[in-house]
């Protein structure tokens, strides 16, 4: 039944066809090559199905028995390399259902009995792009584990906090990996809440309309692991909301690790020195004995890119489809594999930087004083022990850090006199806040980078990450 041969037009729905595709047709028609992912899906949605049909009395309890034996059969062939993909037969629907014809024969015919490849596609889809999100959140709490234990390490160690990525005031290197670790975890929340609002099976919605057939919708949504069957026929064909709103979390979820590939870039640079990666996940030049690499990084941060094209890809497809099915929608599968193909990639190789990478606490503690990065210190400690108008501390410190740049001195290193002259109620005691350590230190405002704050928001993650 496979084989066209005796019949002029398509095995399975060439009934009222009398000649044959053009073979750009079907070169443009064929989606085999991509959707032959969603081959587990697909033999999941049929067994339900087939299963669902046989219950409600709408086919032979024997046929749904042949029907599961030859899914298993070609489930098996799929497993072992040996199933026939055939472009001819265009899709993974219909590569499925003519190999179940060629295994069991004639009960093969009745699996489609209520259903359209609209809204088979559909559901199947929707397994694929629910278990991606799942598999997306998983990753990133991985990720987030791993910032964690780096934190922990690192919750005193000072380094310069930018801003304009000029030095602006200094922090603690697990502060900075905690940051990741908030961002991560909203990004799993996307994820998430995608999941959630995809939740309801679109199966049973048939061609467009739904069917006249006595079928159970809500039996093969909970057998497929949904809340519950989606209440619209037309919706139910015709959304691809659940897909956007995935690539649109990965795409957010790939911005934020193109920051932190960003910073490891950065931070890996002699001119920083803060970190090193070792052999395992940098490179070497073909020409330039001496260097190293940060390329997975690179790809990191590039594949953002990646990513956000397919979330603007499959956005442009959707945009002005008129209801129900459109053949555009065959587009919706490659941007999204693609996408979560590169995330995927991108999470696994940033834990493993992220476990890899050595901090160069010597380093990033000298950083974290240049740059008068504790001027706002010594602003604050003029309104608190002097009384000034914050604008006026602002100023007289704005002073103090001409007068040390002058000098090549750090504010800490300006003799008393020289800030007598500038506000002569200055005691010796103000040395004690224009440290990096002392700065640090006093920032124990909520969700600041005092070593406590960030130790006690390691902690809540650790208990909410467990
Ligand atoms: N390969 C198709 C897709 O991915 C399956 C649905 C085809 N439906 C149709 N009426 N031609 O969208």
């Amino acid at each position: 039944m496979s084989d066209d041969s005796g019949r002029a037009g398509h095995s399975l729905w060439g009934g009222r066809f009398s000649a044959k595709p053009a073979d750009l047709m079907r070169r443009i028609n064929a989606s085999i090559d991509v959707d032959r992912r969603l081959a587990a899906e697909d033999l999941a949605g049929s067994r339900a199905h087939a299963a669902m049909l046989a219950a409600a009395g709408v086919i032979a309890t024997a046929d749904e028995r042949a029907i599961q034996e030859g899914l298993t059969r070609i489930e098996e062939e799929i497993a072992a390399g040996v199933f026939p993909f055939r472009e001819d037969l265009e899709d993974i629907h219909m590569n499925v259902e003519a190999r179940l014809t060629e295994l069991i024969g004639p009960p093969a015919g009745r699996l489609h009995t209520a259903r359209s490849r609209n809204d088979q596609v559909a559901v199947d889809f929707r397994l694929w792009v629910r278990e991606a999100c799942a598999r997306s959140a998983a990753q990133l709490r991985d990720l987030q584990r791993a910032l964690l234990r780096r934190a922990e390490e690192t919750a005193d160690a000072l380094m310069p906090g930018f801003t304009h990525l000029q030095p602006a005031q200094p922090v603690t290197f697990g502060h900075h990996l905690m940051a990741y670790v908030e961002m991560f975890s909203r990004d799993a929340g996307r994820f998430d809440d995608a999941g959630l609002r995809m939740n309801e099976c679109p199966l049973g919605a048939a061609a467009l309309a739904g069917t006249s057939f006595p079928i159970d919708r809500e039996a093969t949504a909970r057998a497929l692991g949904f809340a519950r069957p989606t209440a619209n026929s037309l919706d139910s064909v015709s959304a691809r909301d659940f897909a956007l709103e995935a690539l649109a979390a990965a795409a957010i979820c790939a911005t934020h690790l193109s920051r932190l590939a960003e910073e490891i870039v950065v931070w890996m640079t002699p001119g920083f020195g803060f970190i090193a990666l070792s052999d395992a996940f940098t490179t070497g030049s073909s020409i330039m004995p001496q260097k190293r690499n940060p390329d997975a990084a690179e790809l990191i941060r590039a594949k953002a890119g990646r990513i956000l094209g397919s979330l603007v890809n499959l956005t442009v497809v959707m945009k002005g489809l008129p209801l129900a099915y459109g053949k555009d929608m065959q587009e919706d599968k490659a941007p999204t594999f693609e996408a979560f193909d590169a995330l995927e990639l991108s999470l696994l190789a940033m834990t493993g930087m992220v476990d890899d990478l050595k901090p160069n606490l010597a380093a990033m503690a000298t950083a974290a004083g240049a740059g008068y990065s504790t001027a706002t210190d010594l602003a604050d400690w003029l309104v608190r022990r002097l009384g000034l108008p914050f604008r006026e501390a602002h100023h007289v410190t704005g002073q103090a850090v001409a007068k040390a740049e002058a000098s090549g001195l750090d504010l800490a290193a300006l003799p008393l006199e020289t800030l007598k002259s500038l506000e002569p109620r200055i005691t010796a005691d103000v040395y004690e806040v224009l440290s990096p350590a002392a700065s640090v230190a006093s920032r124990v405002s909520y969700g600041g980078t005092a070593p406590s704050q960030v130790r006690a928001q390691i902690a809540r993650w650790k208990e909410s990450l467990s």
